[in-house]
């Protein structure tokens, strides 16, 4: 990586934790993410979701068919994992090199969960197979038990079912999503297991407050929520602390105005737009941007046993507004725009200039 004052300049990106959705707006927002990072781990959670292997390669070829013009970027496709789940597609869909990864959502955990595992103890077939492939298990990290509060979610999470599970298939290669607590960053820094996290933007930036600032403010709203004050430092330091078991996965995941504006709005922050922008801003804000490319470009593919990209890309210091919102190419109704993460904020780095924003 190469740094000075003004300008810094490291191995491009990969995004490691993304969703595209499908249809019209998989256009609009797959270039966001396209002009900047090489490589995206996709994630399976559409309705239906992608379980079989036709699903996978069928989803890639929408994806490759909405990328811009002239931009690289490859998609690399997940699995939802399901009770019914054959392991034997599981198997054959990673040895064919069509999954990168198995995800497991809770059922009910989250945006089309519904069809997730009910029991995780019942599928010990899928991760005996797994762990003795190498695939990786990617798991969304919270218990969807009713008398949990919702804050404690992912911490009685690790205890009650991650850490059981680890125990069991102890070579199972492992990726907490989007960590929130102090409690994931402890987990997964001391474990002697196979297991790394990704951390998202906003669980740098913000802290559950902004989500009740001056009235109910959906556009915070994600899952899992974030937490405390001292979670969001403890996050920011694991990030940037330059160990390879922390990377960079945006979790972006666009709802447009109508299903966020709504009496029950789903979870869920766009934040692709200026995700790169965005943490960069957090690691100048902690001196270490002589770790960020560590964290966007290195620890990511290493754990997954992919080659780092050989492309560079360059952030400029200087100030780009953040629109309000964003067109994704709907019907042009402003009920079908999208928000974006730092909404009407002034960031002080840029990957490209505002006008080739798409506006
Ligand atoms: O905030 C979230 N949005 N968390 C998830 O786990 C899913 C995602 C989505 O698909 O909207
Ligand atoms: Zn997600």
């Amino acid at each position: 990586m190469i740094a000075s004052v003004n300008q810094i300049s490291l191995l491009k990106p990969d995004d490691w934790h993304l969703h595209l959705r499908d249809g019209k707006i998989l256009k609009g927002v797959l270039s966001h993410t396209a002009d900047v990072f090489c490589r995206a781990i996709i994630m399976p959670n559409l309705d239906p979701p992608i379980t079989t292997i036709s699903q996978a390669q069928e989803y890639k070829k929408r994806i490759i068919q909405s990328i811009p013009e002239g931009v690289s970027f490859t998609p690399l496709m997940t699995a939802y994992l399901t009770d019914d789940m054959p392991a034997e597609v599981l198997e054959r869909g990673f040895r064919e090199g069509v999954f990168h990864g198995a995800k497991l959502y809770p059922a009910n955990v989250t945006t089309n969960s519904s069809y997730g595992v009910t029991d995780i103890s019942k599928v010990d077939n899928l991760f005996e197979t797994m762990e003795r492939i190498g695939m990786p298990l990617l798991i969304h990290g919270e218990v969807t038990d009713f008398n949990v509060d919702v804050f404690d979610r992912e911490a009685v999470f690790i205890e009650r079912h991650l850490e059981p599970l680890l125990r069991r298939f102890s070579s199972l290669k492992v990726v907490l999503e989007h960590i929130t607590t102090i409690d994931a960053i402890d987990f997964v820094e001391n474990s002697e297991f196979d297991i790394a996290a990704t951390i998202t933007p906003h669980h740098l930036h913000i802290n559950r407050n902004a989500m009740f600032n001056g009235g109910l403010r959906s556009d915070f709203y994600c899952l899992p929520t974030a937490k405390r004050e001292i979670h969001r430092i403890a996050l920011r330091q694991a990030a940037t602390s330059g160990k390879p078991c922390f990377f960079l996965g945006t979790d972006s995941a666009p709802h447009t105005r109508s299903f966020k504006e709504s009496s029950c709005g789903c979870a869920g922050i766009f934040n692709a737009p200026f995700a790169l922008e965005s943490y960069l801003k957090v690691f100048e804000e902690e001196n270490a941007l002589d770790r960020f490319e560590a964290f966007s470009s290195i620890n990511g593919a290493t754990f997954y046993g992919l080659p780092l990209n050989t492309e560079r890309i360059t952030l400029v210091k200087k100030n780009i507004s953040v629109p309000q919102m964003i067109d994704v190419g709907l019907d042009g109704d402003p009920n079908d725009f999208v928000k974006p993460f730092h909404s009407g904020e002034t960031l002080g780095w840029a990957v490209r200039g505002f006008s080739e924003m798409g506006e």
